[in-house]
């Protein structure tokens, strides 16, 4: 997904500016370019593929300067070439701007600015903007042209532009797409991700949708007010370190990640759960009496599960949408519905905009997310972070177990509003918190998933399939094959498998079944003597102890036994590292899958 960095200060402008892409350069990108300021001198460079290509042409074509900015691309509008490739000019080329976001109404507004003898050179959406400001910047400042130029767009942006006749500022504008300013000693560092800025301030200032900040250098005006926040991580946690990948990395990570989100949230001797941030509202939840959990991709499967827990433990009705299906049907809401918004980046802009329509009908919105001041942070007022720390790879693995943590501790805190007794509170909790042991315990496992890796990596297509708990978590398991490692993968419930995947089945088509020992273990080892019945090779994932598992599956994986709702959170795990090892054998580019961004600002 597309990018912004920013620098003005006293320090080279460059090797900032490129350190803040390169940062944020894990979501995905196929071009990137530069523009660096000395006194009224405007010099750009871009370059089409990664950031080295850039670098190279950097290398013959130094920028000297301390002000200027950067982007890197993932084409939506117009195809990957260096013109498309931001910063983006004007017809004098005075103005230069990057953007992130997507101007809905880019055609109408170019027909008109060509007709007023404006001249294109780009197919972007993102070039009107550059022509727009021109048009309206006659005399006066930088930021009133910015300003009265967006007032004519309609669509998202995180947006920063220059001009050489107005220079050494940068001015900034939102909309829907993130953007931070960093502030540390009469510099500024600007950036749509703030792992971009951790390494050089720890104060920020998250700009909100239609403000616009003009920043210069000893001098930072935002239109409102706005309070800095300090950033939660450091800059280390954005490195991949000793691993080979930072996929590996945040798999690993998960016994801490499952730590973090409980840490101080658990009352063992009341069997509840402290969650700060629904305390606003909480006598709100205690009147509702259907829930609707929102999100897209890995987060969505995360809120299948939730039903499942919130159903069967916390007594609420509860369904599951996928916002970009959410968001254009007309869904059924009342004052005792409340909408659970999941999403890692609190950016995805499918789950926004769901999240802007329920609020637009005065329904209860309550936000999970990562990301501490993310759009959906802000947008929904109450909720809760599940203290995952920076996810870099794109494909979600340690997010995804901080969203499963965060929705077992909700559905304490919702079931102890209603009928769920403090013993079975207490149990939830106790086995919450003997969870980060168990996740050690299945990751130990991992010599051993890098062998089966080997062994089925002949294979081109997998079957992953659950029952209830364990249904999602077979879509998870398929989704992180297909994700990183390009084969083929399908999930599907275990009841399924007679309405159709069983005659895909032959010796060819292995499957990877899903068989804790919980309530649905019979019927999960029918499924699995269905599939042998076919010749199909299965691998299982079974609770350790279980012996009768070996003689029926090809391969097992063991995890340790716990609570029937919490085994999604350790059968996930086998499947992370078996999606990763297939990866690494195919020798895919594991952290940046192709065509793939981790966050989609865009619809
Ligand atoms: C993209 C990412 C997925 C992620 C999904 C939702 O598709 O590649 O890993 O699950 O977006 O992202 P969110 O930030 O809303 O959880």
């Amino acid at each position: 997904m597309c990018r912004v960095s920013g620098y003005i200060g006293k320090k080279d402008a460059l090797p900032i500016i490129m350190d803040g892409l390169r940062r944020q350069s894990y979501g995905g990108y196929d071009s990137a370019g530069v523009l660096i300021g000395d006194g009224f001198n405007l010099a750009c460079v871009k370059a089409v593929g990664k950031l080295e290509n850039l670098e190279k042409k950097l290398e013959n074509q130094p920028l000297k300067g301390n002000w200027g900015l950067g982007q890197i691309r993932w084409a939506t509008h117009g195809a990957v070439t260096e013109i498309n490739a931001h910063p983006h000019q004007d017809c004098k080329r005075n103005i230069f701007l990057v953007h992130n976001g997507i101007i809905e109404n880019y055609r109408d507004l170019k027909e008109q600015l060509i007709k007023e003898g404006h001249t294109f050179s780009s197919g972007t959406d993102t070039e009107v903007l550059a022509h727009l400001i021109e048009k309206y910047f006659q005399g006066n400042l930088l930021e009133e042209a910015v300003r009265r130029a967006l007032k004519d767009v309609r669509g998202t942006y995180g947006l920063l532009v220059v001009a050489g006749n107005d220079p050494e500022k940068i001015v900034a504008a939102r909309l829907s797409s993130p953007l931070l300013i960093g502030i540390n000693n009469g510099e500024y560092i600007l950036a749509s991700d703030p792992t971009a800025i951790a390494p050089y301030a720890r104060r920020i200032i998250n700009l909100d949708d239609y403000e616009i900040a003009t920043v210069s250098q000893d001098d930072l005006r935002v239109i409102k007010e706005k309070i800095p926040v300090f950033l939660e991580f450091t800059a280390e946690e954005t490195e991949k370190g000793e691993c080979p990948h930072f996929m590996l990395k945040e798999i690993m990570a998960q016994p801490e990640t499952i730590e973090n989100a409980i840490r101080g949230r658990l009352l063992f001797e009341e069997g509840a759960v402290k969650l700060g941030g629904l305390d606003s509202v909480s006598a709100q939840l205690k009147k509702i009496n259907r829930l609707i959990l929102i999100a897209c991709g890995t987060a969505n499967y995360a809120a299948r599960i939730g039903k499942y827990m919130l159903e069967e433990y916390a007594g609420i009705s509860a369904e599951v949408d996928v916002a970009s299906e959410f968001r254009y049907r007309k869904p059924m809401v009342d004052e005792k519905t409340a909408v659970i918004f999941i999403s890692q980046s609190g950016e995805t802009a499918d789950t926004l905009a769901a999240l802007k329509e329920m609020k637009k009908k005065g329904v209860l919105t309550i936000g999970i997310t990562n990301v501490v001041g993310s759009s959906m942070a802000r947008e929904t007022g109450s909720g809760v972070y599940i203290r995952s720390g920076p996810e870099i790879a794109v494909a979600s693995t340690k997010a995804f177990l901080g969203q499963l943590t965060t929705l077992a501790m909700l559905t304490v805190y919702l079931g102890r509003q209603r009928n769920m007794s403090l013993v079975t509170g207490g149990r939830i909790i106790s086995e919450l918190s003997n969870l980060p042991e168990f996740a050690r315990q299945v990751l130990k496992s991992a010599p051993q998933i890098e062998k089966l890796a080997k062994k089925y990596s002949e294979f081109k297509n997998f079957w992953f399939i659950g029952r209830k708990y364990n249904f999602p978590i077979a879509l998870e398991g398929a989704l992180k094959l297909k994700e990183i490692s390009y084969l083929h993968a399908e999930g599907a419930a275990g009841g399924e498998l007679k309405h159709g995947p069983l005659a895909l089945i032959d010796e060819n088509f292995p499957t990877i079944a899903l068989c804790p020992s919980d309530s649905v273990y019979e019927k999960m080892i029918s499924n699995i003597q269905e599939i042998k019945a076919r010749g199909g090779p299965v691998l299982a994932i079974a609770t350790e102890g279980n012996k009768e598992i070996k003689e029926i599956a090809d391969d097992v994986i063991f995890i340790p036994k716990t609570l029937e709702m919490l085994t999604p959170m350790l059968s996930v795990i086998p499947l992370q590292l078996f999606a990763y090892y297939m990866a690494a054998l195919l020798g895919c580019d594991i952290d940046k899958p192709r065509n793939l961004a981790k966050s989609c600002t865009v619809e």
